[in-house]
């Protein structure tokens, strides 16, 4: 699939950001805790939940969509030797069923997970973690398949320190953490999403305190309640802050509804430094079309409350409509730079250090192009630097933007962009 767009043109109008893709994805997983019913809010419609929502059904859920974003899951009769390891090998996120799995029924079969051609992303913070409270682990390198069990006796540890601010692995952790008595979680991300599974697990009955710092305690549950429970999953940071690139990198007006503005404190302070003017209204945040130059910045990946390396991308695009030089230099991924070399074929003009760094000299006006999305974030960055081009684009590879954007192009439209998908 592809999306052809005309750009160099002004947009002016309201985006509404909807559900995070990484805070549904583990409490989607979370729902494997408890056989209570659970209604989940504003769950965004994007690829990545579909496939999730697959692999809860192989292992047996039952769900039912109640409205438009709102599903009920009920797993009452979960068997996890049903797990279907082709919708496994998808994405990463579903490594977020071993803590449940592990901790409900002290069994997980399943290959590795699959998902963004984005650098090395071992699961070893989550394996090594694991291994420390005392799960038996086991990789069958032929088969590529692990194998996790409880220790003996079910003598679990009750402190684990994790070897990086892993998202997932902490997330593993406070799953597993509760169903066990108490555990205390070293080294935890502090990311908003990791503090929104907390907050389902509350609702659980779990108890849990240090959410947003890097230790976590937790009591875990002791009697499972029966009561349904509901829970709005929050707007999503990353799309956010996409729109906020794609208005100040087209020097629009757009009214960005229901940002989660507390969550992107950096990426606030950046628009500030590159010169974007913009006003914050409640929840909303109003992006001005910037009349004088702007100019370069840097800026540099860290895990919460750092820059977030979701966002380097689509910053660039901005980099590339500001005067002077900016430094992109993402700590964590050593694949995340690749789009570069896609922005310039469009005109862009970048220097490329290493793995993690590249300059991006600015003011340079875009050209379309056809051009290649080649992970998540790296699509939406194409989208915006299509959008500011002049000239048609030929943007390939959208199934990617499809994982973590729902209907990009159609709410997009109303903007006055012109976008549209051809299968
Ligand atoms: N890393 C470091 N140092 C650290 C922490 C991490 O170098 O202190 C490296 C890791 O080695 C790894 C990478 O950074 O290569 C990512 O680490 P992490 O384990 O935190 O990533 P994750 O849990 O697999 C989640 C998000 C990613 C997001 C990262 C980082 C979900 C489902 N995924 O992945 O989201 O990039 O955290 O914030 O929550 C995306 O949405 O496009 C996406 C890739």
């Amino acid at each position: 699939m592809k999306f052809v767009v005309n750009g160099g043109r002004r947009l002016d109008g309201e985006i509404q950001v909807l559900g995070s893709k990484n805070a549904a994805l583990p409490i989607l997983a979370a729902t494997l805790l408890t056989k209570r019913p659970c209604i989940l809010k504003n769950i965004p419609l994007i690829d990545d939940v579909f496939t999730m929502l697959e692999i809860l059904k192989s292992l047996g859920s039952e769900i039912t969509w109640l409205e438009e974003r709102t599903v009920r899951i009920v797993n009452s009769d979960i068997d996890p030797k049903k797990i279907d390891n082709s919708k496994v090998e998808k994405i990463r996120a579903s490594i977020l069923v071993v803590g449940p799995l592990l901790g409900r029924f002290g069994y997980v079969r399943m290959a590795t997970p699959g998902g963004c051609l984005i650098g090395v992303r071992p699961v070893d913070a989550h394996m090594d973690a694991l291994r420390d409270l005392g799960a038996l682990v086991s990789y069958d390198e032929k088969a590529d398949i692990y194998e996790i069990k409880p220790p003996l006796k079910h003598k679990w540890g009750s402190r684990v320190t994790l070897k990086e601010l892993s998202v997932t692995g902490t997330e593993n952790l406070m799953m597993l953490g509760a169903l066990l008595p108490s555990i205390t979680i070293e080294l935890a991300a502090a990311e908003p999403h990791v503090e929104d599974l907390g907050k389902f697990l509350k609702l659980l009955g779990v108890k849990i305190a240090g959410l947003r710092g890097y230790e976590i305690f937790m009591k875990g549950l002791k009697h499972e309640g029966r009561k349904t429970i509901t829970y709005s999953i929050m707007n999503d940071p990353i799309e956010a802050g996409t729109f906020m690139a794609l208005g100040a990198a087209s020097k629009s007006r757009l009214k960005i509804k229901g940002a989660p503005l507390s969550s992107l404190l950096l990426p606030l302070q950046k628009l500030k430094e590159f010169g974007v003017p913009f006003e914050i209204v409640k929840d909303d945040l109003i992006i001005h079309g910037s009349k004088s130059d702007l100019k370069g910045v840097r800026i540099q990946t860290q895990p919460y409350p750092g820059f977030p390396t979701d966002l380097q991308a689509p910053f660039a695009v901005l980099a590339t409509q500001a005067k002077g030089e900016t430094l992109i230099f993402d700590t964590l991924y050593e694949g995340r730079l690749k789009y570069i070399g896609e922005l310039e074929k469009m005109g862009a003009k970048a220097k490329i250090l290493d793995t993690h760094q590249a300059l991006i000299f600015g003011p340079t006006p875009l050209k379309g192009k056809e051009v290649q999305s080649l992970d998540l974030r790296a699509g939406a960055t194409l989208v915006i630097a299509a959008l500011i081009a002049e000239g048609q684009s030929v943007l390939n590879g959208i199934e990617q933007i499809d994982r973590g954007y729902e209907k990009l192009e159609e709410r997009l439209k109303p903007l006055g962009a012109s976008i549209k998908r051809i299968d």
